[in-house]
């Protein structure tokens, strides 16, 4: 009975707590969807690659500019090209030009691992080691 008392306590605060946390820059999960579409390329495997592409896209949403305030400037120059080298993969995969598609898909890489010095340095980023 008391650890049921001692359950009701807890359990609100944690959802308060929860509640208080800023929202995250992106879906946290997204390196393991981000590494196999990067070995999908590699294998030449790309019956399902525009499809991981769109969901990369959705776990991440475009910074606004009333943003650049919290993360600064750099960190929203990064979400930039991030968002500028994902779009030109999608675009060039759409054409089924996978060669090209998958040198590009080399710059969205380049820029999570850009943000995440970036953010890291401006005091919020990821521990590393993260891609
Ligand atoms: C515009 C900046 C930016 C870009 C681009 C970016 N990240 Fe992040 N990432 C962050 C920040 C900041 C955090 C720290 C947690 C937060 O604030 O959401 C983070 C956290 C993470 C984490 C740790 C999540 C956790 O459990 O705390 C992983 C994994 C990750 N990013 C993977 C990636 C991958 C993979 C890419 C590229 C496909 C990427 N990120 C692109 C800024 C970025």
């Amino acid at each position: 009975m008391r650890r049921l008392l001692w359950l009701c306590l807890l359990l609100p605060a944690g959802l308060l707590l929860g509640q208080d946390e800023e929202p995250r820059i992106h879906d946290p999960e997204l390196d393991e969807l981000a590494v196999s579409i990067y070995s999908k390329f590699l294998a030449e495997d790309y019956e399902t690659i525009r499809a991981d592409l769109r969901k990369l896209r959705d776990a991440c949403s475009e910074m606004k500019v009333e943003e650049r305030e919290r993360y600064g400037s750099l960190v929203l120059d990064y979400d930039r090209s991030f968002h500028r080298a994902l779009d030109r993969v999608r675009a060039l995969a759409a054409r089924g030009e996978w060669d090209d598609s998958g040198i590009q898909y080399e710059w969205v890489m380049r820029s999570c691992v850009g943000c995440h010095r970036a953010s890291r340095e401006a005091g919020f980023g990821p521990p590393v080691p993260v891609p």
